[in-house]
């Protein structure tokens, strides 16, 4: 199980880099919009937090040779190796997955809505595809389902293409999407935290401090 985060938020990625055992980071330009300050600063600024791990940054050119130019940047100043040049799963973006695949690049497939598009991604060489889970469910696409077809598909055919499953809105999404086959999730870091942060949880904690104080007092094991 791959954990990844949506954000470009620095502070966010260098908290939870610290807290989970990620895989890497995934962007968007909606995301790094959010941000409001300069493009290649913030990805720089991410690439130092994270080290070689996963980055995965979307191109936002429209037309076949714009991608091209924009991976090239986007992987000359990111880092060939761990950088993904996330496109969009239309037309023209299976025709620069493609390109970008017999040129060495990695890439992402994104804006996944269909396991159709997820089959003709991988059939062009893609290493991830992810499927937006809570925009499928708004339209009407059991996003669970849609994943475990793309698994027995990729499975089935040995493609080698991971699924990397976004667009979650709630926790029990995440978990819905890797019961169902997804090798990787990406979510806003708030999303993991409110797995292990509720009111049964910290009053589990609670209930342990006090009957360790009424025998211990204030005193904590390296003390005694
Ligand atoms: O990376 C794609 C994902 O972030 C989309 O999420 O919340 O805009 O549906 P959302």
């Amino acid at each position: 199980m791959e954990i990844l985060i949506d954000t470009a938020n620095v502070e966010k990625i260098r908290r939870y880099n610290e807290i989970l055992n990620l895989t890497g980071v995934t962007c968007n330009p909606t995301i790094i919009s959010k941000e409001k300050g300069d493009f290649w600063k913030i990805l720089e600024e991410i690439r130092s937090v994270i080290g070689g791990k996963q980055l995965h940054v979307q191109v936002t050119a429209p037309d076949y040779e714009g991608m091209l130019r924009e991976a090239d940047v986007i992987a000359d100043r990111l880092g060939r190796e761990n950088t993904y040049i996330k496109v969009p799963v239309n037309e023209t973006g299976l025709h620069v997955i493609r390109t970008l695949k017999e040129k060495g690049f990695k890439v992402t497939g994104t804006a996944v809505y269909m396991t159709q598009q997820a089959m003709l991604a991988s059939s062009v060489g893609a290493d991830y595809v992810a499927p937006y889970f809570n925009r499928m469910n708004n339209n009407n696409v059991r996003a669970g389902e849609a994943i475990a077809e793309m698994a027995d598909l990729f499975r089935m055919h040995g493609t080698g293409t991971k699924i990397l499953a976004a667009s979650f809105h709630n926790t029990q999404q995440i978990m819905d999407a890797f019961l169902a086959g997804a090798d990787a999730c990406t979510a806003d870091p708030s999303y993991y935290y409110a797995m292990v942060e509720n009111p049964l949880i910290a009053d589990a904690v609670r209930g342990f401090d006090d009957d360790w104080k009424s025998v211990y007092g204030d005193r904590r094991i390296y003390e005694l």
